[in-house]
C-alpha cells in the first residue's frame, strides 16, 4: 500500500520500539477528545493494537474496528488481552471498506506521515463517520524534533549518515494537519501539542529498542557497515542524557487535531 517493504511488519518489535510511547500519548489524546462511552470507533492504521488497547481501556467503546495494511501487525494486535473485543482487518486508510456514516468516531494514531495521500485518508474518515461524529489524529512532530527516536535522527545527521525520511514527515506539522482537516470539510477544528516523557532503564534498553529494523531509523541502522554502526552507537552513548543509575529520559511531542463531521 504505502511503505518500504517490511516497515512496521513486526508487531512485537514495534511494541518495544514505539507501542509503549504510543499508549502514553494515546491516553492524553483520548482525554482531549473527551467523547462519551458507548460509541462505535474506527482505529485507522491500528498497527499492532497499542493505541486500540488504550482506546478500549479509556474510551469505553461499544465497538472498535481496527484497520491496517500490515497483516503482521494485525496478527500481534489479535493476541492482545486488552483488545479482544476489537475487530481487526486488512485495509487502506485511503479507501476504507465501510459504508458512509458507519461510525461515531474515527481516529488515526501515529499514521498520517506514512499514508501517501493524507487528504484522501481524512476525506475517507469523514465519510465513514456519521454527521456530528468526531474525526481526529495525532502524529509525532517530526520536523519540530518531537519524535521519540529524535536522538538517533540527530546523531545520524551529525555523523553524515543518510536517513531516508518519507515525504509525509512534513505533514506532522500542526498547521499542515489542521489544513488537511479543514479541507476535508470538518468543522470546529481544534489542535494541540501532546508531550510525554520517554524513559529507558539504560543505554542498552535505548539501543536494543530502537536498533531493530521495524521503523525507518532502525531499517537505516540495519543497513550500516559494522564500523559505522559502532560509531553511531558510541556517539549516542556519549550524547544521551544519562540520569541516576544510567537511566535515560527526554521529552517527545506530537501534534493532534480533531474536528466534527458537519450535521446532515
Ligand atoms: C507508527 S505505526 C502506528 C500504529 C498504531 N496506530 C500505534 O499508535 O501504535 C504506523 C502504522 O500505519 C500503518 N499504515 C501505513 N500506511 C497505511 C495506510 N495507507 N493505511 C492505513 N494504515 C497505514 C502501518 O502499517 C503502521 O501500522
Amino acid at each position: 500500500m504505502s511503505e518500504a517493504p517490511g516497515l512496521f511488519a513486526d508487531g512485537k518489535a514495534y511494541e518495544r520500539m514505539m507501542g509503549r510511547w504510543s499508549r502514553l500519548a494515546g491516553d492524553v489524546f483520548l482525554d482531549w477528545l473527551d467523547l462519551p462511552k458507548g460509541l462505535r470507533w474506527l482505529d485507522v492504521g491500528c498497527g499492532n493494537g497499542a493505541f486500540t488497547e488504550a482506546l478500549i481501556a479509556r474510551g469505553g467503546p461499544a465497538e472498535v474496528t481496527g484497520i491496517d495494511p500490515s497483516e503482521g501487525q494485525l496478527a500481534y494486535a489479535r493476541t492482545r488481552p486488552g483488545a479482544k473485543s476489537a475487530q481487526f482487518r486488512v485495509a487502506d486508510a485511503q479507501s476504507l471498506p465501510f459504508a458512509d456514516g458507519s461510525f461515531d468516531a474515527a481516529v488515526m494514531a501515529l499514521v498520517i506521515s506514512f499514508v501517501p495521500d493524507p487528504a484522501k485518508a481524512a476525506g475517507e474518515m469523514a465519510r465513514v463517520v456519521r454527521p456530528g461524529g468526531c474525526v481526529a489524529t495525532y502524529m509525532w512532530d517530526i520536523p519540530g524534533g518531537g519524535l521519540p527516536l529524535e536522538p538517533i535522527h540527530k546523531a545520524m545527521h551529525s555523523l553524515g549518515i543518510a536517513l531516508p525520511t518519507p515525504p509525509g514527515f512534513a505533514i506532522s506539522r500542526q498547521d499542515k494537519m489542521r489544513a488537511i482537516w479543514e479541507q476535508a470539510g470538518l468543522q470546529s477544528v481544534e489542535a494541540r501539542v501532546i508531550r510525554i516523557t520517554i524513559a529507558y532503564s539504560g543505554f542498552d534498553d535505548f539501543w536494543d529498542s530502537n536498533a531493530v529494523p521495524v521503523g525507518p531509523a532502525g531499517q537505516a541502522i540495519s543497513k550500516l557497515a559494522p564500523a559505522a554502526r559502532e560509531q553511531l552507537k558510541a556517539h549516542l552513548r556519549q550524547q544521551l542524557p544519562a540520569g541516576p543509575e544510567g537511566r535515560i529520559s527526554y521529552e517527545a511531542f506530537a501534534n493532534a487535531v480533531k474536528g466534527r463531521v458537519p450535521a446532515a
